[in-house]
C-alpha cells in the first residue's frame, strides 16, 4: 500500500475518549463533551511547532527571560456543522486564536461538497489555519475548504480531525501535499454512502441530536 501522510495522536486520552465516541451507546451531550476534550487534547499536538519568541518579566523572585507565543496569528476554522464541536477545547488552550467559519455540507447522491458559507477574519492569509472536522470521509469537504482558504492567500494550513478514512487522506496528500493531515485514527473502509466504518456514523447528527 501506498504510504499516508498523516500524523496520529497516538496519546492513551485521546484514543480512549475516541473508542468511547464511536460507541453507539454514546449519547449527544457525552458526544459533545468528548468532542469539545479531544478538541483540547489535540491542541496539543497540533500546536507543537509553533514559534517562540523570549520575553524578559519579573517573577516575585527577580527579573528572567521567559518564552512566549510569537505574533504569528491562529485561526481556527471548524466545517459546518460537526467542525464546530471542536472550536471550544481548541480555544480554551489557545484564547488568543480567532475562528473563521466554512460552511460545506455533502450532497447525499454525488458526494461532492456543496458550499453555503464563507466568513474568515479579514487577515487570514497571514495566519496559520487549523481547519477543524471530526470525519475525513471522501476528503471532498476538507479539500473544497483548503482550496477556498488558498485563493484567500493562506499559506500554512493544517487538517485537524478525529477519524480520517485511507482514501481521504490519500486524496488530500495527493491534491494538497503542503497540507499537513492530524487524526486519531485511519479507518480502511468507506462504505456506498460515503460513510466511515466502523467510524462513529453521522458526526454532527450525533453531536446536534438531530436524529
Ligand atoms: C460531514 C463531516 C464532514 C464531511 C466529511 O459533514 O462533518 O464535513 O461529512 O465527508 P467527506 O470527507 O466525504 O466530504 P456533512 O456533509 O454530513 O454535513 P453536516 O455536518 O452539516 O451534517
Ligand atoms: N460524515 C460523517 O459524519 N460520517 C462519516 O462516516 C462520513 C462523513
Amino acid at each position: 500500500m501506498e504510504q499516508l501522510k498523516a500524523f496520529i495522536f497516538d496519546h492513551p486520552l485521546i484514543q480512549h475518549k475516541v473508542t468511547k465516541l464511536r460507541d453507539e451507546t454514546t449519547d449527544t451531550k457525552n458526544f459533545r463533551e468528548l468532542v469539545e476534550e479531544l478538541g483540547m487534547l489535540m491542541a496539543y499536538e497540533v500546536t507543537r511547532d509553533l514559534p517562540l519568541k523570549e520575553v524578559e518579566i519579573t517573577t516575585p523572585m527577580g527579573p528572567t527571560v521567559g518564552k512566549m507565543l510569537g505574533d504569528k496569528k491562529i485561526t481556527l476554522v471548524p466545517v459546518l456543522r460537526a467542525g464546530l464541536g471542536m472550536v471550544s477545547g481548541m480555544q480554551s488552550i489557545m484564547p488568543q486564536a480567532r475562528v473563521g467559519h466554512i460552511g460545506v455540507y455533502r450532497d447525499p447522491d454525488t458526494l461532492e461538497p456543496v458550499e453555503y458559507y464563507f466568513k474568515m477574519p479579514s487577515d487570514v492569509a497571514d495566519s496559520e489555519v487549523f481547519i477543524l472536522d471530526p470525519m475525513l470521509a471522501t476528503g471532498g469537504s476538507a479539500a473544497a475548504a483548503i482550496t477556498l482558504l488558498k485563493r484567500r492567500g493562506v499559506k500554512h494550513i493544517r487538517v485537524v480531525c478525529v477519524i480520517a478514512a485511507e482514501y481521504g487522506v490519500k486524496r488530500l496528500n495527493e491534491e494538497h501535499p503542503d497540507v499537513e493531515v492530524f487524526c486519531a485514527t485511519v479507518d480502511e473502509v468507506l462504505n456506498d454512502h460515503g460513510y466511515i466504518v466502523p467510524g462513529l456514523g453521522d458526526a454532527g447528527d450525533r453531536l446536534f441530536g438531530t436524529k
